[in-house]
């Protein structure tokens, strides 16, 4: 056996040891499941020859982002910028997930995998600055913003405090504690603030927020809308400061920002795989604090063993996903291969040279703030007073780049993407189908057909 590979396939297992194998049939002895345990291994894949040429070494020139990208097989026929709602995969990770399903399938007795999930745990506990005891391995931030919402104990006039760019996937367990115990969610409006001016604007509207009576707050780290990098340091601060909890729906800077969960000073952060990490659906992580875990309760299956940190709270998440998390796994290796701190730069040099294209357009309202400590690869924007849905439509007929509508809020905007498989070039033509749209605004100016307005319902559900 490889010292990589997770396991021996059966086929592998029947080529290598077909003696022993039938040996063991003859008697009468042999079990699949007691050799495919046997079988499993205590490490993880070794990648490392695959994602060579993505090493981060020397100069970081578009020649090195080329070969980053040539990691992926995105279609040719639009420059895809809605990476907020799910990212292309990189080949490796699409090849692990097929072939630990492939595995799987073939002989089940080998699915578990709970010793490399363990490991892939300790992979992100380091990959996001925390404890593997701090570490819950999800299948999606909704998932992980339940943990946390519904693990508190509530009473009826408790607080939880928000604006109203919150996604549902972070909002949802609270509209049931509303419902179900009373607690009231106290939400103000940031639509008409934004772009935001300053950490300090923004950190003083949540202190002038707060009651004896809230319990949390509950923020995005990059809310959907905008995609302001909020002070979540600054605002774990203020949390503290007045007895309150600070839970941070991370659904987009995980694979983005370099996160370190412990600096940042948060009681919870959960964040999605599909989305900057590139890992696909059905995987995600959340962080729960091990000073807090006391008050926070295992929402499903059994109370567990607090002496099992955070593992307890996938007590009653019944059998894994295990490809998936094989997928977050190799995500995590390709980030690591660039490095995270590479990647969070290139993510922002393209955001910046959008942001700043954007606001030379006449007629453009830009909504996501132009200094770069508050913004990254998430961008908003508005083109005169043009439908939502006819703006992102024209780009992509001028273009062929994809963006998303964004009308949460009451705006009526669209969001573009800068990850690190885009390049400057995509953001120019961006940019020139923008002003191509802004210039020729009465053209665009038709009511969008109903069938390409989301309602706001579906809207918050979607990345
Ligand atoms: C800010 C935010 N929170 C939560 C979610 C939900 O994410 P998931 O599908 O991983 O639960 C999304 C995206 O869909 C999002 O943008």
């Amino acid at each position: 056996m490889s010292k990589g590979n997770s396991s021996i396939s059966r086929r592998q297992f029947l080529g290598g040891s077909m003696a022993a194998a039938v040996g063991s049939l003859a008697v009468g002895r042999f079990s699949q499941s007691t050799v495919s345990a046997q079988m499993s291994t205590t490490v993880l894949p070794d990648l490392s020859a695959a994602l060579a040429s993505a090493k981060a070494m020397g100069a970081l020139d578009e020649a090195y982002w080329w070969k980053v990208r040539s990691h992926f097989n995105i279609v040719d026929h639009m420059t895809f910028m809605n990476n907020g709602t799910q990212g292309p995969s990189p080949k490796i990770v699409v090849q692990e997930i097929q072939r630990i399903a492939g595995e799987i399938g073939e002989d089940p007795a080998n699915n578990y995998r709970n010793e490399q999930i363990e490991l892939v745990r300790q992979k992100m506990a380091a990959f996001t600055g925390a404890t593997a005891d701090e570490i819950v391995i999800t299948r999606s931030t909704s998932e992980g913003m339940n943990i946390f919402a519904n693990g508190l104990d509530w009473k009826a006039g408790d607080e939880v405090l928000v604006n109203n760019h919150e996604h549902g996937g972070g909002l949802g367990p609270y509209r049931t504690l509303e419902k179900r115990y009373g607690i009231k969610i106290v939400s103000f409006d940031v639509s008409p603030l934004s772009p935001f001016q300053s950490v300090q604007q923004i950190v003083d509207l949540y202190a002038k927020n707060i009651t004896p009576r809230t319990k949390v707050i509950m923020v995005s780290h990059m809310p959907y809308v905008t995609g302001t990098v909020m002070p979540v340091k600054e605002l774990a601060d203020l949390a503290h400061s007045r007895n309150v909890l600070i839970s941070v729906d991370g659904a987009h800077p995980l694979g983005m920002l370099d996160l370190n969960f412990t600096a940042m000073g948060v009681d919870h952060y959960a964040a999605a795989g599909q989305k900057w990490l590139l890992s696909g659906t059905g995987n995600g992580v959340a962080f729960v604090k091990r000073s807090v875990q006391d008050r926070v309760w295992p929402i499903m299956g059994p109370p567990g063993d607090p002496k099992r940190g955070a593992r307890r709270y996938e007590g009653g998440m019944g059998q894994r996903n295990v490809p998936a998390i094989f997928g977050m796994n190799a995500a995590m290796d390709f980030m690591n291969t660039i490095g995270r701190p590479n990647i969070e730069a290139r993510d922002k040099q393209l955001g910046d040279r959008l942001r700043a294209g954007l606001k030379a357009i006449p007629g453009v309202k830009l909504y996501t703030p132009t200094d770069s400590k508050m913004s990254a690869g998430l961008t908003l924007f508005g083109v005169r007073d043009i439908p939502m849905g006819n703006v992102q439509k024209a780009i992509f007929e001028h273009s062929r780049v994809w963006i998303r509508t964004m009308g949460t809020g009451n705006l009526n905007a669209c969001r573009a993407a800068t990850h690190l498989y885009n390049f400057p070039q995509d953001v120019d033509r961006l940019l020139d189908s923008v002003k191509y749209v802004s210039e020729n605004a009465p053209k665009f100016m038709t009511p969008t057909a109903a069938a390409s307005l989301i309602p706001e319902e579906i809207e918050v559900l979607m990345g």
